[in-house]
């Protein structure tokens, strides 16, 4: 009996995991963002989640939202976050004419947009407030070589 018990939560741990939702974690100082739903063109980027959250102070809320996008802005460590591709799930970045036309959620269906317009659109903002450039916006500053 306590042997199955125990599978049955191993199998569904298994899927959480799966499904990208993280159930009651903490989340690691260093976080490889590496989806693994679609290949990858660009290098890995290991993003420092501690340092945003703690030096850049960044709040939870400018990063992770709830189903209507409303920023979760009383998140705390141990509550349930699911990652970025549950909602934002078509992979990879769609720009340039494949992108004409459509509105900025429908473009942000996309998991790379999505990232995209959060990471660089707060570095923007804040480099151009505090008039430097320490908040990479280049794509190399980011994504390293491959
Ligand atoms: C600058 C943006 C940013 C801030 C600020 C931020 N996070 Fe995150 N967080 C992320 C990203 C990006 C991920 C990875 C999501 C994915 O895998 O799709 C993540 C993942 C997580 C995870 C899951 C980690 C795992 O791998 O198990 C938890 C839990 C989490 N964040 C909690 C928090 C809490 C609590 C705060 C506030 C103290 C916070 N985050 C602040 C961007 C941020
Ligand atoms: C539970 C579903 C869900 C999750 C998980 C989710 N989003 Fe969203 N997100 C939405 C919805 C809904 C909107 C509103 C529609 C829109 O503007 O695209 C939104 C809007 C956004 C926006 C535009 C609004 C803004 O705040 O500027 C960005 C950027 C964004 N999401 C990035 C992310 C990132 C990065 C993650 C992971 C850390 C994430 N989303 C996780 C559902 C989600
Ligand atoms: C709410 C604002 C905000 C958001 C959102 C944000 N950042 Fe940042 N980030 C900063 C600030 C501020 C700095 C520069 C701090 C300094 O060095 O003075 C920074 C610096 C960085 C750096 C260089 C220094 C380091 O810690 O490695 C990287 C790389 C980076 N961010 C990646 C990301 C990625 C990837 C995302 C999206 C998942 C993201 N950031 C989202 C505010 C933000
Ligand atoms: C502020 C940091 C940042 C900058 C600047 C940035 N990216 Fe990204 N990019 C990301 C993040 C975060 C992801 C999502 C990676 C993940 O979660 O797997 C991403 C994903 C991508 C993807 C889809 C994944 C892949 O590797 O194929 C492409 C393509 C991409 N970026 C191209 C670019 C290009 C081209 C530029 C310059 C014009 C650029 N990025 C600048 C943060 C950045």
């Amino acid at each position: 009996m306590k042997k199955k018990a125990f599978l049955i939560a191993l199998a569904m741990a298994t899927l959480f995991v799966a499904a990208g939702i993280y159930a009651a974690t903490t989340a690691p100082d260093v976080i490889e963002l590496n989806q693994p739903a679609y290949k990858h063109k660009k290098g890995i980027i290991s993003f420092s989640h501690k340092k945003h959250a703690e030096e850049y102070k960044a709040t939870c809320g400018d990063c992770h939202h709830d189903a209507e996008g409303k920023p979760r802005a009383d998140l705390k460590d141990g509550d349930d976050v699911k990652g970025c591709f549950e909602c934002h799930n078509k992979p990879g970045e769609l720009k340039g004419k494949k992108a004409k036309g459509l509105s900025d959620k429908e473009k942000r269906a996309y998991h790379a947009n999505a990232l995209h317009d959060n990471c660089k659109g707060c570095h923007k903002d804040y480099n151009k407030k505090n008039k430097t450039k320490a908040a990479p916006t280049t794509c190399t500053k980011c994504h390293p070589k491959k």
